[in-house]
């Protein structure tokens, strides 16, 4: 870890922002939170005073749970803000609705939006802090940072390392994350699933694209199953959801041609026997509840820097 290094980001909006150097930094700052989990008193005074508000206008388990248990482990107050039984129901918008939650001291504001910017125009609209937990099509930076640093944990270092990510590319904000994180991180990245769930012009993040998952399986040393965004997808992009298991569904078949000790991901939640076999996903290559696990001091990690940030920012 660069103990110069001063992080500066008030805001965690997505990773195509961040450089090589800030994204280690933010995993190696995670690495520090890491052994918490193991303590009897699982707490830091860190942010204490400090107010969190989880702000998610669509469904989440990992994402948000992962949050609360993260700002509470850091001993902030946490407000858990729920579309379904806010005024937002009565016509007030997002912004009137973090405006008013700041006006009650609310620090930092940890966003999940359906619509894709979200969480960048609330950071234009409010002084609190903001951290993306997710925004449409977007990105989903934490969960990319936790992807990354499972990689981590398991192989020691991205570079070098060919990972494919498969699936639903179009509607994937973690795709477009790890994308943009892993290509600085010195991976290969392979693109693969059918052509009506692939970007046009997805190639130019430096990626390379595939339809055939049996052409590239034995080149991966890391395969991150997407999950088929069944309420995202607006017409029939693929004839259906067997033919699609049969083609890109990680079977304990296909596994048999991977490399013997490719890392297998997701992140959450699997449709099982669509994109993965059960006994794939609960198998011995799987690091799926490993994620999870480390979702927690990466997002301590976030709520951690982004608030040091606005703690230099009124040094300054
Ligand atoms: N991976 C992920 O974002 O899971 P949740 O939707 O449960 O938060």
């Amino acid at each position: 870890m660069d103990t110069k290094f001063q992080w500066r980001h008030k805001h965690l909006i997505g990773l195509a922002e961040l450089s090589r150097q800030e994204i280690e930094f933010i995993l190696d700052t995670a690495k520090g939170f890491e052994e918490f989990s193991t303590r009897s008193v699982k707490k830091a005074p860190t942010l204490r005073g400090k107010v969190v508000v989880n702000m998610f206008f669509e469904d989440s388990t990992r994402t948000r749970n992962s949050f609360t248990l993260a700002a509470n482990r850091l001993s902030a107050d946490v407000i858990e803000f729920t579309k379904t039984s806010s005024s937002v129901n009565k016509g007030e918008t997002l912004i009137d609705t973090a405006r008013n939650l700041e006006a009650m001291g609310v620090d930092i504001v940890v966003i999940r939006h359906s619509a894709g910017g979200a969480p960048k125009l609330l950071s234009r609209s409010i002084n609190a802090c903001v951290v993306n937990a997710g925004d449409g099509f977007h990105e989903h930076p934490t969960q990319a940072l936790l992807d990354i640093y499972t990689i981590r944990q398991v192989r020691g270092s991205l570079d070098g390392l060919t990972v494919g990510i498969v699936g639903d590319i179009a509607h994937s904000r973690v795709a477009r994350s790890n994308i943009y994180a892993m290509t600085k991180l010195g991976a290969k990245v392979i693109l693969i699933g059918p052509p009506t769930l692939m970007p046009a012009g997805i190639s130019q993040l430096g990626v390379r694209v595939s339809h055939n998952l049996d052409e590239v399986i034995e080149e991966l040393d890391v395969i991150n199953m997407l999950r088929i965004q069944f309420e995202r997808l607006g017409g029939n992009l693929f004839p259906s959801v067997r033919e699609y298991s049969h083609f890109f569904g990680l079977t304990v078949d296909r596994m048999k041609r991977a490399k013997k000790d490719i890392v297998v991901m997701h992140p959450g939640p699997i449709n099982r026997g669509v994109e993965i076999e059960s006994e794939v996903a609960d198998g011995p290559n799987s690091v799926i509840l490993q994620q999870v696990s480390n979702g927690v001091a990466v997002r301590m990690a976030v709520l951690f820097l982004v608030n040091q940030a606005t703690a230099i920012q009124i040094n300054e």
